[in-house]
């Protein structure tokens, strides 16, 4: 269920229909459930078995496995990388509360198409505004990891994330209703050959990492408190499926009513914070839909956001070897990404424009340094890792009782790992950069 709760976020809600949206709906779908049943499914296996076999958080699970000091930079790359991630992924969050809000105080009703894209635009160009919206979730997540309530919050997201499925399950009859539903429902499901580029390839691997929180070990810290007696691929499996179903449902409510409302599917970042209010405000009990729809989204981000902040607040308590306790842990790890989710606004907002590269925000230069290339070769160097230098009895995808399928399965696995995963990811790279 932890696991599920990282995964399933704003990369279900949020990127994955912007990303088909760009990149030619049907064909991107067809390439990004291959790089999850190819990539994903197999690396999120592996991180949770890295952190089961070291019972340690990722930033020292390669020393303590390899026994050697050479794979320390793993762990400062993930905490970099997840740095990196949480400012943007704050940001996003902060979108998500600042239209809770919007909900509540009924601001978006009546506005057409064009009308909610122009107050997206002035929304997230208002500093003080979005400085408010975004930090707020971190001195949530803060407060969380601050309490020790995750088992609580767990025990919330239980009721809630199912809530949040059904919730999608009605916005999704509703928009299946609209005039014009039909061309988003071909958009989606209908594959065009011509769209599959190696640029597709490429951010469809980047999204596949990003929606399923792997490549960047965080899953390690979530594997290091999985019991010795759990199968790893029956666990692995449900988080894949859960995520991919979620991912797909939002599909299924934006590009429908992307043509029926007269969105480009192409829009962008802001895509389903313009899609979703029109959405919503055509729903009966629209105040009500609106209220419930983006409190259940911000939830489904704080279980993201939480899993993020707790790996660096457990990194750095590890770190320190003990000179710093939790507490401490938490304030510096708070403090420290409240002052890069404010770069990133004031990059954002234009307030800092120095704070802007080759007429880029440091939000879309980010997102893209994350996904496409940080995400990826985490993941390399974690296949190559548990593929070529963690023995392979430590594999234990199948828990010790073990089952018949246990002789063929492990070397399949290793096999993945040692050729497979590591040949797509440099030839999808390599690929996608126009370098073959
Ligand atoms: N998987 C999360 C989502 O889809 C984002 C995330 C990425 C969380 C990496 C943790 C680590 O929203």
């Amino acid at each position: 269920m932890a696991a599920a709760g990282s995964a399933v976020g704003l990369g279900n809600i949020w990127k994955f229909p912007y990303e088909a949206g760009e990149n030619g709906g049907g064909a991107f779908l067809i390439i990004y459930l291959l790089c999850v049943l190819m990539f994903g499914l197999p690396l999120l296996m592996t991180e949770l078995l890295i952190g089961r076999k070291s019972r340690k958080t990722t930033f020292s699970a390669f020393r303590a496995i390899s026994g050697s000091d050479r794979w320390q930079w793993m762990g400062w790359w993930s905490s970099i990388t997840i740095y990196i991630l949480m400012g943007f992924y704050f940001v996003v969050t902060g979108w998500c509360f600042n239209y809770l809000y919007e909900a509540v105080f009924n601001t978006y009703i009546g506005m057409d198409s064009a009308a909610l894209l122009d107050h997206f635009a002035a929304n997230v160009s208002d500093t003080p505004r979005m400085i408010l919206c975004s930090l707020f979730p971190v001195l949530l997540t803060a407060a969380v990891l601050w309490m020790g309530v995750n088992k609580g919050i767990e025990r919330l997201s239980k009721i809630l994330m199912p809530l949040l499925l059904v919730m999608m399950i009605v916005m999704a009859g509703r928009v299946l209703m609209l005039d014009g539903s039909s061309t988003g429902m071909r958009f989606l499901f209908e594959i065009d050959t011509s769209q599959i580029t190696p640029a597709v390839f490429m951010k469809a691997a980047g999204q596949c990492f990003f929606s399923l929180s792997v490549g960047l070990g965080l899953l390690i810290t979530y594997g290091a408190y999985m019991p010795a007696s759990q199968n790893a691929t029956v666990t692995s499996i449900q988080v894949v499926v859960v995520d991919t179903l979620v991912a797909l449902l939002a599909g299924v409510i934006i590009f429908p009513a992307v043509f029926a409302f007269g969105f480009d599917p192409a829009e962008g970042p802001e895509l389903v914070f313009v899609v979703l209010p029109a959405v919503l405000q055509n729903m009966s009990f629209a105040w009500f839909s609106g209220v419930l729809f983006f409190l259940l989204l911000c939830i489904a981000a704080i279980t993201s956001t939480i899993s993020l902040m707790e790996v660096e607040v457990a990194a750095l308590t590890e770190y320190s070897g003990g000179r710093l306790n939790r507490h401490q842990s938490v304030l510096i790890t708070t403090a420290v990404t409240s002052l890069l989710v404010a770069i990133y606004v004031l990059s954002m907002t234009g307030a800092c424009p120095s704070l802007r590269f080759f007429g880029h925000d440091l939000f879309g230069l980010a997102d893209t340094l994350v996904t496409t290339f940080m995400m990826p070769l985490g993941a390399l160097c974690m296949s190559l890792f548990a593929g070529w230098f963690m023995p392979s009895k430590d594999i234990e995808i199948i828990p010790r009782s073990g089952n018949r399928y246990k002789q063929w399965l492990r070397p399949l696995f290793v096999f993945l790992l040692r050729w497979v995963v590591p040949t797509a990811i440099v030839f999808i790279f390599l690929n996608g950069l126009d370098i073959l």
